[in-house]
């Protein structure tokens, strides 16, 4: 008979093994040009949120990489202060889109040191720093890196409010559906109902790393390329877009993560001192974007926060996992954030389920294999556990952290799993790319965080 201490170790045990394995796949990615790959093959390149997430993980066990990591992401900037989603370091064919199709350098003001994309994704590195200076055990030495990298971050809020705000309202706008971070989310779809790009003729790559069923359609692709195409007509010039971009959204996940950031910003420069001026831009942006987040983002019959469809002028009222993300950033007032807490609780937080899926799964646009529409994200859990945590939801908070281990510890450190416990099928396996850096970094910042 196996007693409850045998249990209690053969648990702690297995715990220990999953914190290794986490450290060999963060380590295994890692390149030599001082960056990480989100997944060998699907993404052989730097992804701009993923690095954020992945320099967390690094910050744990190995502070140097961490802050490779970041400092190449930032290298990657813009004469514009723009710093873009993708970072093409090598000549890698095995991703498509690729640099040749992105054209980065049809932009005056790009890159002369690395092709990129011409778009970006959610601004998480203001907060990553700040992150990375709680965690580090040399407080000075962390310190003295990011006075050296704080203006970068800094500029590139500069960037959004300057370029990506065209009614000067303090909420800034996506341009494609890559620039949010979840690609093909069910929310983007009345969009496409109202574009009729070509039919682009190319290669899919990721379809051959990753069973189709769990990826985007082609058709969705050809919108994805058609924006791009319309861009680089541009030369990526921000008017222009703005002006003739099918796809400009207000998006609340992209505009929390930039709340959370300018506000890490003014505790980074108070820390540092000086600065004032800084922290007075910082302080009036956060004013203003807080303020219209609440006006124009909360949809109060949803009880959550949506989309705004700026092209089309019109909300998109649709749930997903950002609608609670602007938990992470402290925006909503506690009245509201339970308001949104129930919402979590009675459409994602059944007893059958995950938390937290990607998209409503109570809406028919949900399907819980493929990608944004309905599966959980680790990056995604990460940050509704810190809101939950930050606005007294203790129990919800623990559950979200409970179900991002168990969810790895069953699966492995996949891209992105099923929300349902039973799928009805015998061996359901974990989806999308294996040894994912984000999810490996992540799980080891959760388990460290009580
Ligand atoms: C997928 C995700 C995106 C992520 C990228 C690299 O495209 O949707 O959010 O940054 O993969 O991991």
């Amino acid at each position: 008979m196996v007693d409850y201490c045998q249990c209690v170790f053969f648990t702690q045990f297995m715990k220990q093994e999953l914190y290794k394995k986490a450290i060999t796949v963060l380590d295994a990615n890692f390149q030599e040009g001082g960056f990480t790959i989100p997944s060998a093959g699907l993404y052989p390149f730097q992804w701009k949120w993923d690095s954020g997430f992945i320099a967390l993980g690094f910050a744990h066990y190995d502070v140097e990489k961490a802050k490779t990591e970041m400092r190449t992401l930032l290298d990657a900037q813009w004469g514009n202060g723009f710093i873009p989603h993708i970072v093409f370091h090598t000549d890698n064919d095995s991703y498509f889109p690729g640099a040749d199709f992105h054209q980065s350098e049809l932009h005056p003001l790009s890159s002369k040191k690395y092709r990129s994309t011409g778009m970006t994704q959610p601004p998480v590195s203001g907060f990553v720093l700040q992150e990375m200076y709680r965690i580090a055990a040399d407080k000075e030495d962390m310190l003295k890196y990011i006075k050296e990298h704080i203006d970068k971050v800094f500029y590139n809020h500069v960037y959004f409010y300057e370029n990506r705000d065209p009614q000067d309202e303090g909420l800034v706008y996506i341009y494609h559906n890559w620039e949010s971070g979840t690609d093909n989310s069910p929310v983007w779809d009345d969009i496409w109902k109202t574009m009729n790009p070509p039919e682009y003729t190319f290669v899919r790559k990721d379809t051959t790393h990753v069973d189709a069923s769990q990826r985007p359609t082609k058709r969705e692709y050809d919108h994805y390329l058609y924006i791009i195409d319309i861009a680089k007509q541009h030369n990526y010039d921000d008017v222009k877009i703005a002006e003739l971009s099918p796809f400009l959204v207000q998006d609340p996940l992209f505009n929390a993560m930039l709340i959370k950031s300018n506000q890490a910003l003014i505790e980074l420069y108070e820390l540092i001192g000086g600065n004032e001026d800084k922290i007075k831009t910082l302080l009036q942006w956060q004013s203003k974007s807080i303020a219209s987040f609440n006006e124009k983002l909360f949809d109060a019959e949803l009880g959550a926060y949506v989309h705004y469809d700026l092209r089309n002028e019109k909300a998109i009222r649709h749930i997903t996992s950002s609608s609670f993300s602007p938990l992470f950033a402290n925006i909503p007032s506690p009245e509201r954030a339970k308001v949104l807490v129930k919402t979590m609780m009675d459409k994602f937080g059944g007893a059958d389920k995950y938390l937290c899926a990607s998209f409503d799964p109570t809406s028919d646009r949900f399907n819980p294999k493929k990608y944004w529409r309905g599966p959980v994200w680790i990056n995604m859990n990460w940050m509704l556990f810190l809101g939950l945590k930050n606005y007294g939801f203790a129990d919800v908070a623990a559950r979200m952290k409970h179900d991002s281990i168990e969810l790895i510890e069953k699966y492995g450190f996949y891209e992105y799993f099923d929300c349902r416990k039973d799928t009805g099928e015998e061996n359901t396996p974990g989806y999308g790319g294996n040894n994912f850096s984000w999810s490996a970094a992540l799980f080891i910042d959760l388990v460290n965080t009580d």
